[in-house]
């Protein structure tokens, strides 16, 4: 039986991406955004995680404004990193792992969730940039990944108790299918960030901290936090967190935390970062 052994969230703020790419993390502005991130890489070493199914969201690269789906879920056998417009990463391709993709999908629609099927698409930062923070810089991703998209970007998003709910179909999606993987459950975003406007820059930290304190233990409150709380606290692109309450409701009905990394300054980004378990 598959079983989803951890959760794991990170921001995937995409300058990380290229102080990844052109070796730049021992620099004294990144050195401390990655040191966060060092305990996880020995961590994913050791559990080898055989599936990712990595929730994030396209930033207008494989959907525009002629196709906004909700929830998306890859059922390909591998995605390439999208040109963003300076010529794709070069990180390496993305393996699927179409039979469980496909499982989950029929699972959730079944469980009345009804999920966008995409069989072909390039996957931006939002999705590679959480790979090289947990990951490094192999020559091939130690894991397949299902690419799991949350449209955050064009308004309405989802709520948060929607995702919340969303991650609980997936652990029973997970749980039904037949063979032996160690499956792990990622969200990524987030934390506080404001991109442009005059809040350009806003971070709260307390608020991030309160949020990242949330996800741990058997308290369910995140999942009412109603969407403009997070534009007004956390910048409108805050909403990008309810990205992380899928992660977590996929770990059931409580958590321990076995690391967590918070960090200002990245880009005007604050640096969020958790690793649970499912207890
Ligand atoms: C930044 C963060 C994001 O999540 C994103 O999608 C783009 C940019 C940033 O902090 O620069
Ligand atoms: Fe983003």
């Amino acid at each position: 039986m598959a079983r989803i052994t951890a959760g794991v969230a990170s921001s995937h703020i995409p300058a990380l991406g290229v102080a990844s790419d052109f070796d730049k993390t021992a620099e004294p502005y990144w050195a401390p955004a990655f040191a966060g991130y060092e305990w996880t890489k020995r961590w994913e070493a050791e559990q080898k995680p055989d599936v990712v199914i990595l929730v994030y969201n396209d930033h207008a690269s494989a959907f525009d404004m002629k196709i906004i789906p909700t929830f998306a879920i890859g059922c390909g056998e591998s995605y390439q990193p999208a040109d963003e417009g300076w010529g794709p990463r070069k990180v390496p391709v993305v393996e699927g792992h179409p039979d469980l993709a496909w499982h989950i999908a029929q699972s959730l629609i079944i469980d009345e969730f009804d999920m966008t099927i995409i069989n072909e698409m390039d996957v931006d930062h939002g999705l590679t940039v959480p790979l090289s923070m947990m990951f490094g810089k192999p020559e091939a991703w130690p894991c397949k990944v299902i690419p799991l998209a949350v449209n955050v970007v064009t308004y309405p998003p989802p709520s948060g108790n929607r995702c919340w709910a969303l991650g609980e179909a997936i652990a029973r999606a997970v749980a039904s299918f037949e063979e032996d993987l160690n499956v792990q459950v990622w969200g990524t975003g987030g934390m506080s960030h404001q991109l442009q406007g005059p809040r350009a820059g806003l971070i709260n930290a307390a608020w991030d901290n309160d949020f990242l304190d949330g996800l741990v233990g058997d308290s369910d409150r995140l999942r009412h936090i109603p969407h403009i709380e997070y534009l007004r606290e956390t910048g409108s692109e805050g909403i990008e967190m309810v990205m992380w309450l899928i992660m977590r409701g996929a770990l059931g009905k409580a958590t321990r935390v076995l690391h967590r990394h918070y960090h200002v300054p990245a880009s005007n980004t604050a640096v969020g970062h958790i690793v649970l378990e499912p207890v």
